[in-house]
């Protein structure tokens, strides 16, 4: 049977998308190839978020189609996903040697496509239509089957798309419009997970807090999302439940109180802010203030104070003065996010950012995304030292990435433990005494004695 080279690019959506789309190609009998070069499909799940994200796609297809061409010029070759969405035929009208162009809601159709192609019964496909009901579509997941290592964590996608449009976001056009499974399918699909062996569940969607409420609403107090929650909660085997992103608008404190009330839900948010400034969340069109959101850590830390906030914040938006920066920066170090990632802003075709005046150069926002990090990775390893001698409960998820000789795991608060153990530990929950700090990771011994 043919063999299939896929690589993802960006989120963990995308890497949830990957998955089903390789667990659908090996039910047909395809092989995974771990090597461009020596398969027969290359296909590359693509990120439109950032325009290098975009530009790493499109340089690796190039490299490829380079080779291709001379040594297997009937591979076929395929872009999937946002980029696919965004710019559809002028893929290939730019890189003539790709076969197949394939959207954000098309991707339960990969196999049948690729078939099409390889037996050259089509010679171009490009598929970006609108499809109803493909959000229940991406549900396979590869477990032990083809995968090198039996998963104990697992992501389920609960949603597709955003309405939010904030003005720098390119999402809302990849993705389409917000769509929501149903919890009787997402509980099916977690159920399932956790039969296989998954111990620990994260859900995903662009703004999960904002699941159901038109198709579920509110019942007893509870949003559609708690009780989704609520449900994956009573599945037994499900030990851990994780969710990302929630959006700090709309965060309701029924969500707040599920964390002192549902002891699966671990103590650990990744709360987007974007940015300290006022006058940039309103520009971006976020939907909050900053003291909204300092009020929602308030909470969130007086309901578990334990919890691991993490975020993501943008430098270099149009218009964005020294003054706007420096309430960013006032905002790390009076939050001490335990995690943050900084985007340097990249204007996105068709959204409202990209047309306003007052761009910032280049070597300005390099400046700029340079000291916001060197703030946040100090703070990121302060508040890593600090767990230094506490006892911490982890979840042991495989061999250490940077020591195999190792295992590893993450504590409740999302944070990477690495400890010595035994083959026989994956998969299980430990309590670990944490010795040492680096920059990034904690390192730990058991804390009980005969581990079995
Ligand atoms: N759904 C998420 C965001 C998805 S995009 C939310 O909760 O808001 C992931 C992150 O990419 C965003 O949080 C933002 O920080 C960053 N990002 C999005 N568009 C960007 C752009 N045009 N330039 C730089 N960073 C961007
Ligand atoms: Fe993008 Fe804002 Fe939605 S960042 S994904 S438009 S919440």
């Amino acid at each position: 049977m043919p063999s299939v080279y896929l690589k993802t690019y960006g989120c963990q959506m995308n890497e949830r998308d990957s998955e089903a789309v390789a667990a659908q190609l090996v039910a047909k009998g395809y092989s995974l190839a771990t090597d461009a070069d020596k398969a027969d499909v290359v296909l590359l799940n693509t990120c439109s978020v950032r325009d290098t994200a975009e530009q790493k796609a499109v340089n690796k297809m190039e490299a490829v189609a380079g080779r291709m061409r001379k040594e297997r010029p009937s591979a076929v070759l395929g872009f999937l996903g946002c980029m696919a969405q965004s710019r559809g035929e002028e893929l290939i009208d730019q890189l003539p040697d790709v076969d197949l162009v394939l959207g954000t809601q098309k991707f339960h159709r990969t196999a049948e496509y690729v078939d099409d192609l390889l037996q050259q019964r089509r010679e171009k496909i490009v598929d970006t239509d609108d499809e109803k009901g493909s959000e229940a579509t991406i549900r396979e997941h590869l477990l032990n089957g083809n995968a090198p290592k039996k998963s104990v964590t697992a992501f389920v996608s609960i949603m597709q798309g955003c309405n939010q449009y904030c003005t720098f976001c390119i999402v809302p056009y990849t993705r389409g419009h917000e769509r929501c499974r149903s919890i009787e399918d997402i509980v099916t699909e977690c159920r399932e997970l956790a039969e296989g062996g998954v111990k620990e569940i994260t859900l995903l969607g662009q703004i999960v807090n904002s699941y159901g409420k038109r198709e579920i609403g509110v019942k007893d107090g509870k949003s559609a999302f708690v009780q989704l929650i609520e449900a994956v909660h009573a599945i037994d085997g499900i030990e851990r439940i994780r969710f990302t992103s929630p959006h700090p608008k709309g965060y309701g404190e029924d969500l707040v109180e599920a964390y002192a009330r549902l002891p699966k839900l671990v103590e650990h948010a990744h709360l987007p802010v974007q940015s300290g400034s006022n006058r940039m969340l309103k520009l971006m069109h976020r939907g909050y203030t900053r003291e909204r959101f300092e009020e929602l850590v308030r909470q969130l830390r007086a309901t578990a104070p334990d919890i691991g906030i993490g975020t993501d914040i943008i430098v270099g938006f149009p218009g964005e003065t020294d003054a706007d920066l420096e309430q960013t920066l006032d905002l790390c170090r009076e939050i001490q996010f335990d995690n943050a990632f900084i985007f340097k802003y990249s204007p996105r075709r068709n959204t409202p950012a990209a047309a306003m005046p007052e761009q910032l150069p280049e070597a300005e926002i390099e400046a700029r995304h340079a000291a916001v990090l060197k703030t946040v990775d100090n703070i990121r390893a302060n508040r890593l030292r600090e767990h230094v001698g506490q006892e911490m409960q982890i979840l042991v998820e495989g061999p250490s990435r940077r020591n195999p000789a190792r295992l590893e795991g993450r504590t409740r608060c999302n944070k990477i433990a690495v400890f010595e153990g035994a083959p026989r530990h994956i998969g299980q929950l430990l309590p670990i005494r944490i010795t040492e700090a680096t920059q990034t990771t904690l390192y730990g011994d058991p804390a009980i004695v005969n581990l079995n």
